[in-house]
């Protein structure tokens, strides 16, 4: 265990931590005319089972990117680097990486599920819902029947009456429906992960609220360890066992959600916390934070973040900060993170930011 000084090459993991994705020195980059655009940098980091955990981040940080490299899709021309390894509850461990088409198809969906940032369109307006569903269990040679049975079973626990969804069209559901919906075929063929990027950004904050508490007892039914991805730092709080915060394509604080609220240690954090006047207000209400998000072809030397930094030293221009324990769970990648937590305040004036009830539709 790393001493409190002593910044750490990699993400520590609490040994009494159960690991079903790990992240080594995971990275992604593009060739761009104007030179190398490095859009995830060297990320190492631990994903624990039955674990909700919150990514948060400016718009553009590299939250998509992440859970992209998480199945080993990154759009081409995209390169993914590093190690990602899946560890199942029974079984051997799988380095995704290297896995075959065959292999990777298989693993996505039945271990790994992903709802794309967008996603909703995703759904071909020419089919029905139940459609959707046949051809993603004939994909993975699941029975139909067997499937729908689930997929049934899926849709009641998302509040949805599952005969009307199935013989409907997209374009029949509301926004929130076809959400749930989606979220429902996501999890059909019973993947453990579930990774979902920005799945709530097109509904209204009360109907995103209402997904997160149906999430949330999903989570506890199916034991599922779910990645939620999202700009809403205040909507994910709420919900979130851990939160991981991005910034300029790598994770500057990691910690148990409580921590990082009460507590934040980097300066970004604090900043995106004082930005919010309070956490059950609308995102909209937010005061951005000064200075802009990196270029991915020119980030910063040293600390990525110390043009927009009012802590910044010479060693911050120089020495890029590894990750410091804040507490044994909770680490942020700043050399003067005593001092942030001193001179940069923020006021959370929300204990109470848990989730709303959903009523059946
Ligand atoms: N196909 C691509 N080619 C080159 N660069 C890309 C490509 N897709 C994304 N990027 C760049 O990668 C960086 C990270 O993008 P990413 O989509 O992961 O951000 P994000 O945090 O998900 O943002 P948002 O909140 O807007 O969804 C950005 O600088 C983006 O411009
Ligand atoms: S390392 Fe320096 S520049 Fe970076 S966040 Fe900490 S104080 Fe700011
Ligand atoms: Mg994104």
């Amino acid at each position: 265990m790393t001493t409190r000084n002593t910044p750490i090459e990699t993400t520590t993991r609490p040994t009494d931590k159960d690991v079903i994705l790990e992240v080594r020195d995971a990275s992604v980059t593009f060739d761009m005319e104007r030179g190398e655009s490095r859009v995830m940098d060297s990320v190492s980091f631990d994903i624990y089972r039955d674990e909700i955990l919150g990514v948060v981040g400016e718009s553009g940080s590299g939250k998509s990117m992440f859970a992209s490299a998480l199945l080993d899709a990154v759009v081409r021309p995209g390169q993914l680097t590093g190690d990602i390894t899946y560890y199942p509850r029974d079984g051997e461990a799988v380095d995704l990486l290297n896995l075959s088409e065959r292999e990777l198809k298989r693993l996505r969906w039945e271990e790994i599920s992903m709802v794309f940032q967008g996603a909703m369109s995703s759904f071909n307006p020419t089919m029905k819902i139940r459609k959707h569903f046949e051809e993603t269990l004939d994909a993975h040679g699941q029975d139909r029947e067997t499937g729908l049975v689930h997929a049934r079973e899926l849709l009641t626990d998302l509040y949805l009456e599952p005969e009307r969804v199935l013989n409907s069209y997209p374009h029949e559901l509301s926004g929130g429906m076809q959400q749930r919906a989606l979220i429902a075929l996501s999890l059909v063929l019973k993947p453990n992960v579930l990774v979902m990027d920005e799945p709530t950004a097109a509904l209204d904050l009360l109907m995103q609220r209402s997904i997160l508490t149906l999430l949330e007892n999903l989570q506890e039914k199916y034991n599922l360890t779910v990645v939620f991805i999202t700009h809403d730092l205040p909507l994910v709080a709420g919900l979130a066992d851990r939160l991981a915060v991005m910034y300029a394509f790598e994770f500057v604080e990691i910690g148990p959600s409580e921590e990082i609220i009460r507590n934040a240690a980097h300066p970004y954090t604090r900043a995106l916390l004082k930005a919010v006047p309070n956490l059950d207000a609308p995102i909209d209400e937010m005061r951005p934070i000064e200075g802009s998000a990196p270029d991915p072809v020119n980030v910063p030397a040293g600390c990525s973040y110390h043009p927009r930094c009012p802590l910044a030293t010479e060693k911050c221009i120089q020495v890029d900060p590894g990750y410091y324990d804040v507490t044994a769970d909770h680490q942020a990648a700043c050399h003067h993170w005593e001092q942030s937590i001193e001179a940069i305040s923020y006021s959370v004036s929300s204990s109470d930011n848990r989730n709303t009830e959903v009523k059946s539709e």
